[in-house]
């Protein structure tokens, strides 16, 4: 395929892509989820339907994996081959993987280069996209280099530099009184005004673009023993997963991760699934990014916390801001939302150890650098 000039208006390219829904057996096309991935009959939410994976690395960034993927992304910003930082901490080797060195400062970018690869292969000529900041600031960058319209609708209590982060990377910003209210919205006007809603929650091709963190892994690394990820929609959390997984199926690895989720006190939907309600105590208002109370894919990600052997691990703002500061400390500056991770890491090591775990992955999905003021401030500085 043709890589298009900046400004070159997006084309229909006739690359067919089919979608499936695992539990009524629905299929749709391309054109049939302009307007979202949940399955009109079961409300399920859609897969990519099964295609040819072939394991053969070639280049840099994402495209390394296009073999694995359903698509080859139509034109690279530098996203994926992130820095891997492997530390000795608590007697077991921590991977910390980079994430927020991705060309909007999060992982969002793997998932963005693969869905608006899509958009612009099925001719749309704009996006709707909701979001708290990270998904919405990677979707406008994507979308504005394919020469596609961004708008997206953001809660109004959206951090002060994700909204700015959004508009300098060219988006139109929406404003919603809240994030559920955000999602109505981006939906409504998706219709409205006839453009491709983005719906990175439930877009199975943000899960297919994550997989790829695990092939970087893979690659360098090898085999790794746990896996501690925060969980929004859980889209990142399914990926790492996955691509794992078809990594034991191919016969790479001998194992796969166990998989710990990591959510705030105060919105734990996954927590509660599996381990019943139970008052904590504290706020995580810090975990901005995490804060999905309906995560649509919330069955799947029980159940690879099941299969896997993991669990779900809670963390609040005090604990946020303590591993901020402890991420600083070893060269880290990373978002709120991202240093949940290494709070949640300092919880369960211990635990970890006891079932053999000498090796953890923990991403380090979103960067400080876009919010120094407020990081200054919540570290009391
Ligand atoms: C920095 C950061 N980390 C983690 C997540 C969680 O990602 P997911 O929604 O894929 O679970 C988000 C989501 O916005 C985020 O912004
Ligand atoms: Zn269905």
């Amino acid at each position: 395929m043709q890589i298009p000039a900046v400004g070159q208006e997006a084309q229909l390219v006739g690359i067919a892509m089919l979608f499936c829904c695992r539990v009524c057996g629905t299929t749709y096309r391309s054109e049939e989820v302009l307007h979202g991935f949940m399955c009109r009959t079961c409300r399920s939410p859609l897969e990519v339907c099964s295609y040819n994976v072939e394991w053969n690395p070639q280049g840099v960034g994402i495209s390394r994996y296009h073999s694995m993927l359903p698509l080859k992304p139509v034109r690279s910003l530098g996203e994926g081959s992130t820095p891997i930082v492997p530390i000795d901490m608590h007697t077991v080797k921590v991977i910390f993987k980079l994430e927020y060195l991705n060309p909007s400062g999060s992982f969002k970018d793997r998932g963005s280069t693969v869905a608006i690869s899509h958009v612009f292969q099925v001719g749309a000529k704009c996006i709707v996209e909701d979001s708290s900041g990270n998904a919405g600031f990677s979707a406008a960058l994507y979308a504005r280099v394919l020469g596609i319209d961004p708008y997206i609708v953001v809660p109004s209590g959206i951090s002060y530099s994700k909204r700015v982060a959004i508009e300098v990377a060219g988006g139109n910003i929406v404003e919603a009184p809240s994030r559920e209210e955000a999602s109505y919205k981006a939906k409504v006007l998706s219709s409205e005004k006839g453009c491709y809603y983005v719906n990175h929650t439930s877009n199975p091709l943000y899960i297919e673009g994550y997989k790829t963190v695990s092939y970087e892994v893979f690659e360098e690394v090898g085999e790794i023993d746990a896996a501690i990820v925060p969980v929004g929609s859980g889209g990142l959390f399914i990926g790492i997963y996955r691509g794992f997984n078809e990594l034991y199926r191919m016969g790479f690895i001998r194992k796969r991760p166990r998989m710990v989720a990591v959510q705030g006190v105060d919105v734990a939907p996954i927590y509660e699934r599996l381990y019943g309600s139970k008052d904590l105590g504290g706020t995580s208002v810090l975990a901005d990014g995490i804060r999905i109370q309906s995560p649509p894919r919330i069955d799947e990600i029980v159940q690879i916390i099941e299969k896997s052997g993991g669990m779900v691990t809670l963390v609040s703002d005090s604990e946020i801001i303590d591993s901020i500061r402890r991420l600083r400390d070893l060269g880290f500056i990373v978002e709120p939302t991202s240093a949940t991770a290494h709070a949640a890491l300092i919880k369960v090591v211990e635990k970890l150890r006891g079932m053999n775990v000498e090796t953890i992955l923990v991403p380090l999905t979103g960067a400080g650098i876009k919010m120094l003021p407020q990081l200054k401030q919540i570290l009391g500085l």
